[in-house]
């Protein structure tokens, strides 16, 4: 059975910047508040020209450049976001075309702050099956667009960012070594965006009310997090008949740095075997745990050998926690210019379109 290596790493996080001072003029609150009750000083907000596929263009493309991977030999793509594109098509289509990755499969895959541990999951299962060699998963978010800028209990918490790993076959053990899923519906109200969807399509009403925004009940989900986030680090390590000590590093979705705090405690860990970026980010929902691990390899905190476990939890509600034995890129073939292959995903996107109008017009003509 082929294991499933983390080859290829990449994050992108738009270059707007809001700190606590902004946001204490746009609702009342302070810098002071929400560094101590979140950890959090500032977060990155897209452009207005800047949507989750171009956020996650970027980091797919920086992940397969580490993997020195063409797009065309990726066999599947899973985009994982809380704030996609659209309702369909799936955001991992549109980042597909943009990279051009002509053979690949894409789809979303929706579990919210948890997406991208079950996304690593699904990719890692795909490889094990032995039905797929090159995979390529993305966490990508523009949360900004679905925060109400004037509820002071949302606002302070999200930031936009996009995060990829490049998941690949080898028959030399490591990468991905265990992982739980779990969900409990009945907690859907703590965490969602009520409207827009089909239990209640876009009106006025949904509009004048603000039910398109985040809608959060803040202490509850604390409660929530406090309490499966030690569980699930530790249900993942039995799995493989582990245990904490046998970790380097655990990379948590980084949401609240108390949150983070009360699972070192739970685990009876130090908090330095923890990464945290939260200060700088706020909450990337599916992006967190790439974004944080991508920096603790550039401060060469994550070395080759180390096990890693990354856990995460959110709307849903769901958590989950994965084990990693991290390894780095495979030994390289030939080098592949991604550049090239993004001007060639361009140039055959615009084709492609061209090619659809034609035949729709001369189809036309026929009947
Ligand atoms: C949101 C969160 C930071 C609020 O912190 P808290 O300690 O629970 O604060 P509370 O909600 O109890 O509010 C305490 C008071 O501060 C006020 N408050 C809330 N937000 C505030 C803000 N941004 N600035 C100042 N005061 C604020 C409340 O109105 C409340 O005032 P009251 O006592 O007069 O009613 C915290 O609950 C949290 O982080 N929850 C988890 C959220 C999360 O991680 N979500 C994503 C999951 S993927």
């Amino acid at each position: 059975m082929p294991f499933a290596h983390i080859t290829g790493w990449g994050m992108y996080v738009p270059e707007p910047v809001l700190t606590n001072d902004d946001i204490a003029k746009l609702v009342e609150t302070s810098d002071e508040w929400i560094r101590e009750r979140t950890g959090i000083r500032e977060r990155h907000i897209a452009r207005e020209t800047e949507f989750p596929s171009t956020l996650g263009v970027e980091a797919a493309i920086r992940a397969l450049k580490v993997a020195n991977l063409a797009p065309t030999e990726l066999d599947l793509i899973i985009c994982t976001s809380s704030s996609p594109e659209y309702i369909f098509p799936a955001t991992a289509c549109i980042i597909q075309d943009q990279i051009g990755a002509t053979k690949a499969g894409a789809f979303d895959l929706q579990a919210a702050c948890t997406g991208f541990v079950y996304a690593l999951n699904m990719g890692a299962q795909a490889i094990r099956s032995g039905s797929m060699k090159n995979v390529l998963v993305i966490g990508t978010e523009v949360l900004s667009r679905f925060v109400n800028w004037k509820d002071r209990n949302t606002c302070i918490l999200f930031g936009d960012g996009a995060g990829a790993f490049v998941l690949q076959a080898s028959d030399q053990p490591g990468g991905v070594m265990s992982a739980v899923m779990h969900s409990d519906g009945s907690g859907a109200d703590s965490l969602s965006v009520p409207a827009g969807g089909a239990h209640s399509p876009a009106t006025e009403a949904t509009i004048r009310e603000g039910k398109h925004f985040i809608q959060m009940d803040g202490k509850e989900v604390f409660r929530f997090a406090t309490r499966v986030m030690g569980r699930a680090v530790t249900e993942s390590l039995e799995q493989i008949q582990l245990t904490t000590n046998d970790v380097q590093w655990i990379v948590p979705h980084q949401a609240n740095y108390r949150i983070i705090e009360s699972a070192a405690k739970h685990l009876k860990m130090p908090l330095d075997k923890f990464v945290i970026n939260v200060d700088r980010y706020g909450n990337t929902s599916t992006a967190s745990i790439p974004l944080a691990t991508i920096e603790a390899l550039q401060k060469s905190q994550i070395k080759p050998n180390d096990k890693v476990v990354f856990v995460a939890f959110g709307g849903g509600l769901t958590w989950g926690a994965m084990v990693v034995e991290w390894t780095g890129p495979l030994p390289a073939k030939k080098q592949v210019h991604l550049r090239q292959y993004r001007l060639f995903a361009r140039l055959r996107s615009f084709i492609r379109r061209i090619f659809r109008h034609i035949e729709g017009f001369l189809s036309r003509k026929e009947v």
